[in-house]
């Protein structure tokens, strides 16, 4: 038996970009801008984001804290709470038969029919959530009722089992209360819940944040496993880019309010363009394969609040040049002959047209910076 790689991991991933196929979109957020605040002065959280959630297909969400991914998935669900507003942009849902609808124009009434079965959400801390006083069974079950108020209560009880069994808990497990689950047990719980509508999004804020390491390749494997079987797609949000290797197809990686690059997990993975992408790689270990040396990323974020132009990147990068305090860097899709035609980054050392209009030779900077030298160093030397 060979002991699982780093390899492993990327043709796993490769494969599952090759089942994927980008023309059958489920779910297009198309320059979705969202505001904190509603006096003269609001905080530009989200501006013009674009993502492209293909049928079947995980996409990973990564970014550090505070950059808007969990402002991201409230506004495309229309559970964003006061002082958020969404400023512009639409979500389009595309239905098993091709019906397209717009979640931000939808009126209340569709709104709730649409939501936990269209599109599924498993909040940020959700597993903290459940109601101590009750057992887990009723909580699952007054979910459907209150969903399919036709269901009888024995209906709903025996659709709860299911779905517990359907993520890996013994159905007596019902009769259980949130206490006597582990944290893991109960992020399950989450997801069966979220499930119990056969959704055809599900978007996960953070699923395993809060879980051990072991526990967290646990649940990964076990969304991963129920995609396959369900046949739903998924946003997967966190601030562990490497976690995402393990699950998703594509990764899109958000910095301050923007995404700066997005691409197939395994181009991220193993040939980042943004400086940002490459530095967020380098933040975290790997959950399997050789030992990697952690660099972090110095600095913080910016202030969303006195964010100007330029890029919001060039005071952290360490390729930063003339233009970056002036440009402001558009998600661009690369030129680089042969590149997946989905494959796309804001960074400036990337964009030729930014490099002609400077009338100059582009300074010297890496055209790819890439980890797979580094990578191939550290397994040589672990070998
Ligand atoms: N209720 C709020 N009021 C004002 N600003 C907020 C509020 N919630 C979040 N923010 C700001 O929005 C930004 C994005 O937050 P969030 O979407 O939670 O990021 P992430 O999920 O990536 O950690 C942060 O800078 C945060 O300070
Ligand atoms: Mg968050």
């Amino acid at each position: 038996m060979t002991t699982p790689t780093q390899f492993d991991a990327a043709s796993d991933a490769a494969e599952r970009s090759r089942l994927v196929s980008a023309s059958d979109p489920v779910l297009e957020i198309k320059n979705l801008s969202v505001d904190y605040g509603y006096d003269d002065d609001p905080v530009h959280v989200l501006r013009q984001v674009s993502l492209t959630l293909g049928r079947g297909e995980v996409l990973g969400l990564a970014g550090e804290s505070g950059c808007g991914k969990s402002t991201l998935a409230y506004a495309a669900t229309r559970l964003l709470p006061p002082p958020g507003l969404i400023t512009g942009g639409e979500v389009l849902f595309t239905d098993r038969d091709g019906t397209k609808t717009d979640i931000l124009k939808l009126d209340d009434r569709a709104l709730r029919a649409s939501r936990w079965q269209d599109m599924a959400i498993v909040f940020q801390g959700a597993m903290n959530s459940l109601n101590p006083v009750f057992r887990i069974g009723r909580q699952i079950a007054d979910g459907i009722q209150a969903h399919r108020p036709g269901i009888s209560r024995k209906e709903a009880l025996e659709r709860s089992a299911e779905l517990l069994e359907l993520v890996g808990i013994a159905p007596d497990r019902l009769r259980s209360y949130p206490h006597q689950l582990s944290g893991g047990m109960r992020q399950r719980v989450m997801i069966a819940m979220a499930l119990a509508l056969d959704p055809q999004v599900l978007i996960m804020d953070e699923p395993t944040t809060a879980l051990d390491v072991v526990m967290q390749r646990q649940i990964v494997e076990q969304i991963a496993e129920l995609r396959t079987r369900l046949g739903f797609s998924v946003i997967f949000i966190t601030h562990d880019v490497s976690l995402l290797i393990e699950i998703a197809d594509r990764i899109a990686i958000m910095y301050a309010g923007e995404i700066i690059e997005d691409a197939a997990a395994l181009d991220v993975y193993q040939r980042p363009r943004h400086p940002y992408s490459s530095a967020l790689l380098h933040s975290f270990p790997p959950l399997r394969g050789p030992r990697r040396e952690l660099t972090g990323i110095p600095g913080s974020p910016p202030d969303l609040a006195k964010l100007g132009g330029g890029c919001p990147f060039r005071d952290r990068c360490a390729f930063a040049f003339d233009a970056c305090s002036t440009v402001t860097p558009e998600l661009v899709r690369p030129v680089v002959a042969g590149d997946d035609p989905r494959r796309a980054v804001a960074c400036l050392h990337h964009d030729p047209a930014v490099v002609r209009a400077m009338g100059q030779e582009p300074p010297a900077i890496p055209v790819e910076i890439s980890r797979s030298a580094h990578d191939a160093e550290r397994n040589a030397a672990v070998v």
